[in-house]
Parts: C-alpha cells; structure tokens; sequence
C-alpha cells in the first residue's frame, strides 16, 4: 500500500485472490467448532407470540441463558426453551482442540485416555476455566441460533446473587465474546421466583431456595426486587462428594463422580424417617485395590448428606433473621419455595419444614425455574426493567 499526499493506492488484487479468500471465509465461518453437534432435547415451555414478533425472529433473537454449574439451558423468545445440556467440555489436552460438549462429553467422564480431559468450565456457579466457558456458550448459542438471523442476539443471563464483580465481569466477557448485541445480567433467585409464578408486582414478600449444582441461592424478594440474598457453595456437586467420602471412609470402597450422583439420584435421601431402599455399587476395594461390589442403603446416603445439608438449613436461617421483620409474616403466607435439581432429593421439603418452622414446597420442574424465569423476564423487559442489570 502506498500513501502520498493523503492519497492511498491500493494493491490490485486478482479476482482468483478475491474468490479463494471468499472460499477460505466462508470455510472458517461454516465448520463446526467441535466434532459433536448437541440434540436439541427440550421444547417444552412453548409460548404464543404475535404476528409482529413472529416477523421480528427473522432479524434479531432475544435469547435466555441459565449458565448453571451442571446444566446449561436456552431459551428463545417465540420459541420456549429450547438447549438442555449438561456443561461438559471434553479437550485434547496436546493438541487443545475439542473433541465433545455436553451430554456427549459427560459420557466420558472418567472414560478416556490420557490425552483427552473432561471438564466442567464452572464451578461452584462462578468461571473456572474462561476459555471453555466461552467456547462452550458460542457452540450452544450457534447450535440454536437458525442461520436466518441477519442481526446479533441480545442475551440475558443469570448469575447468582452472590457473586464478586470480577467474577461477574467473567460471565459478561464470555457473552459478549460469543457475538452479543447486548448483554442484560439478572439474579438467579429473582429468576428463580418469576419461573416459579411468583409476581413481582403483587407478591409483597417470598423466600425462594435454589439448590443448584455448584450452589444454593436463599433470597428474599418483595415487590422491588430482592431484599435479602445470599449464596452458599454448596449444592448437589458437594452432595456427591460427602457419598465418595463416606463410602470410601465407612466401606472402604472408592467410587467415582457419576456413581456417587446415581446413588444420589437413585436412593438418596435427606428425611431420616424415610423407609430404606438398596442400590448395588461397583467401585475399586481401598484395601485390596481390586473391583468389588457393596449393597448400600439409603440410610447410609442419608447420614453422608447430613453436614452438607445442615450448612444450607443454616443458610436459610441466617436469610430469615436478616429479613425485615414485616417480610416475615408474608413469607410464613407464602411459605419456603424450593427450585433447583439439588432439591430433587428426597424428604428436602420435609426436612427444611420441620427444621425451620414453615412450610417449604418444592415446585414442579425444578430445574427450569431459572430458565423459565430468565424467558419471562425476556418477554416482559419493560416490566423487570430495574432488576435487570444492562450492559451494553
Ligand atoms: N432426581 C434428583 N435427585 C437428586 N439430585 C438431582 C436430581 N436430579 C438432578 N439432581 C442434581 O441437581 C444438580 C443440578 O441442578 P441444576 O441443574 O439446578 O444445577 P445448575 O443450575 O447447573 O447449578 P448452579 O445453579 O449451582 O450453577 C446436580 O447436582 C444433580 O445431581
Ligand atoms: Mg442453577
């Protein structure tokens, strides 16, 4: 290139060039980012929308995200939720490309060989590793997003309540990395709360518990928002690992992680009063060193999850004596809402109704809350306007 005088001629360059760089663009732009494409599982929570919003899908979306520590779910404005998937990154640790996301990833969990790592990108709710955050987020958003789109989605996403604005900041970076328009932050319990039914404008005063994956958002909401919050790392992932610790401590059997999470799913529960059921687990004899198969008992689940799940009884306490007192007697109406797929564990209702003294009800779907709620806000942005955190 040459500059003369504030005149710039530029190099001629043949049309063969300008094709081949055309073919290598379009190349780059079409070729999937991982070797996996994600099944698109859910599309439950369809919605009606108008003639005019139907037109306006064709130019821009409006997207939901629950970037939660083990599941990651998508929603779309006309369309309802529609991604599902749990947030696994599977990556060659030499030659750092990614060989599988989600459901596929998680399959191999604790499976592969020694090159190949299994990941999850967050942990205990906040970014552990940026790079798979961001990777992971742009290969959801593109597997949804319909290639007609001609403009950039504006994103709204949750994060949980107590997180530091470094941390903060992390999430914002990652979305706005995967082509964001705009990016609106909104808190995981109020989310929570507006998946759950609960209005904004006429429920004066509600406690909403989130036990996520990663961690338990206890928030009090009224009519401007969320009075009190607070949230404690501690949520089914820690569950899973008190049933390794005591198995390995009491049985002297080493499980892995997907184990622990079956017997969790399977048998466990929190309610001590809870008739006993049995699950066979295969694991490695800490003694021996050998494979062995134990029976064990939901009792024994029960007793592995009693420290983890009195730290969120006492978390739910602390809230409750933070609230302004007038709250109270409103939440004692509306009662303790439980979301969340850590609060799918048995007797979690039960135990929380007689540990703190009101009664605690576990919604239906738990684990789209957050989503549902994140899709409402979407909808109704002009009513939520002053709880959600716009950024660019
Ligand atoms: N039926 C069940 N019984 C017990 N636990 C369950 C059940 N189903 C799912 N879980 C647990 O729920 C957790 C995932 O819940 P959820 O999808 O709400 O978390 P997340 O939103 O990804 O995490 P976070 O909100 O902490 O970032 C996992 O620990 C999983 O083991
Ligand atoms: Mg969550």
């Amino acid at each position: 290139m040459l500059t003369l005088f504030g005149w710039t001629s530029k190099k001629k360059v043949s049309r063969a060039e300008v094709l081949q760089k055309r073919a290598e663009r379009r190349k780059k732009s079409t070729q999937p980012i991982a070797t996996t494409t994600p099944k698109i599982q859910s599309r439950k929570e369809r919605t009606t929308i108008s003639p005019f919003e139907r037109l306006a899908l064709w130019w821009a979306y409006d997207i939901g995200i629950d970037l939660g520590t083990t599941n990651v779910l998508i929603y779309i404005k006309g369309k309802g939720v529609v991604l599902d998937e749990p947030a696994y990154v599977a990556w060659n640790i030499n030659t750092h490309e990614v060989v599988a996301v989600g459901e596929d990833a998680r399959i191999m969990l604790g499976r592969t060989p020694a090159d190949i790592e299994v990941i999850r990108p967050l942990q205990d709710g906040v970014i552990n590793n940026y790079d798979m955050t961001e990777f992971m987020l742009r290969y959801y958003i593109k597997s949804v997003l319909p290639a007609s789109s001609l403009f950039k989605p504006r994103i709204v996403i949750c994060v949980p309540s107590g997180i530091t604005p470094v941390e903060k900041r992390a999430v914002i970076e990652a979305v706005l990395q995967t082509g964001a328009r705009k990016t609106v932050l909104i808190e995981e319990p109020l989310a929570a709360a507006l998946g759950t039914g609960l209005d904004k404008a006429t429920s004066a005063g509600a406690i909403v518990v989130d036990v996520g994956g990663g961690t338990t958002d206890v928030a009090v909401l009224c009519t401007t928002g969320v009075v009190v919050s607070k949230s404690l790392r501690m949520g089914g992932d820690k569950f899973d690992e008190a049933i390794i610790a005591y198995i390995k401590r009491r049985r002297k059997l080493l499980i892995g992680r997907r184990t622990a999470e079956e017997v969790k799913i399977a048998i466990g529960t929190v309610d001590r009063k809870a008739p006993i059921e049995e699950i066979t687990v295969r694991g490695r004899d800490i003694v021996s060193g050998l494979p062995k198969a134990i029976t064990v008992t939901s009792k024994e689940v029960q007793k592995a999850l009693e420290r983890p799940v009195s730290i969120i009884l006492e978390g739910i306490k602390d809230i409750l004596e933070k609230t302004p007192p007038e709250l109270v007697a409103e939440i004692c109406d509306h009662g303790i809402i439980l979301t969340g797929g850590g609060a799918l564990i048995s007797g979690f209702d039960r135990l929380i109704t007689r540990a703190i003294g009101v009664a605690a009800y576990l919604v239906d779907n738990p684990r789209y809350s957050v989503i549902v709620g994140t899709g409402r806000a979407l909808r109704e942005m002009d009513r939520f306007q002053d709880s959600l955190e716009e950024l660019q």
